[in-house]
């Protein structure tokens, strides 16, 4: 009877939860819409959908950010902001409210710390300061130190995105707590807390949410079926919880 008792408790418990949940995110600030210049959206069809998509969860704003490799995706202003300029025009012609903008995330490989120097970095936030930056999965980078103090003598903000999928991290949380001392903004991807990825990226996830190192989510979205998920993660415990945190997607 107690076990009954328990679950049917637990249950309405969840059902409240549920029930009084609004999703306090506006800004969506990680994802890959700019048509054909990385692994995520192929046409500009594609990237409307799922900005029309954002508007329905409820995303008074997106700013985008395409993959910047050197040896691989070698984007930039040049070619982003024509395309983002595109992209806005069929969203006024289309007539979906919804403000878009285009910054990158910026894989910190041999070739940043030269970006670095040269400025012209795609940026974005109040200030145009927040710069997203990505690891390799594989090993942390050597110039990873020296990329960040760089980036910070410039005055940039740098976000770390999803930095529960950096599983040489996940058995050294220290790692992260040095990068925290160094003033860097930790992104979560939504999709983590799911399970979308792996078990440990899932665990790392809770463990940095529970230790609330998170500034800001992110779904990384680069196609329609990141997007199906979406609403599942937002009724999620984890993104509940780390919704309660100040989370500063708003202010971007
Ligand atoms: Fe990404």
């Amino acid at each position: 009877m107690k076990f009954f008792n328990n679950l049917f408790n637990k249950k309405v418990e969840e059902e409240n939860y549920s029930k009084s949940f609004i999703n306090p995110i506006e800004v969506e600030f990680h994802s890959h819409l700019i048509f054909g210049v990385d692994d995520g959206c192929e046409t500009i069809e594609q990237s409307i959908e799922l900005l029309k998509d954002f508007a329905k969860l409820g995303m008074r704003k997106v700013i985008t950010t395409p993959h910047v490799m050197s040896d691989f995706y070698k984007n930039s202003k040049e070619n982003v902001y024509p395309k983002r300029d595109l992209i806005r025009q069929r969203l006024v012609e289309e007539n979906i409210d919804i403000q878009f903008d285009a910054a990158a995330e910026y894989m910190i490989d041999d070739g940043f710390e030269k970006k670095i120097a040269a400025g012209d970095l795609l940026t974005f936030g109040p200030e145009g300061k927040h710069i997203l930056i990505e690891l390799p999965f594989m090993t942390e980078p050597r110039n990873l130190s020296t990329c960040l103090f760089e980036l910070q003598i410039a005055g940039y903000k740098p976000v770390l995105a999803h930095p529960e999928r950096y599983l040489y991290y996940a058995n050294d949380h220290d790692k992260y707590l040095e990068l925290k001392d160094r003033g860097i903004l930790f992104q979560l991807n939504m999709l983590s807390g799911i399970g979308y990825y792996s078990k440990p990226v899932a665990d790392t996830a809770q463990y940095l949410v529970q230790n609330k190192l998170i500034d800001l989510v992110g779904s990384d979205t680069h196609h329609v079926r990141h997007m199906l998920l979406l609403p599942d993660v937002i009724n999620h415990k984890l993104y509940r919880k780390v919704c309660e945190a100040e989370l500063l997607n708003n202010y971007l």
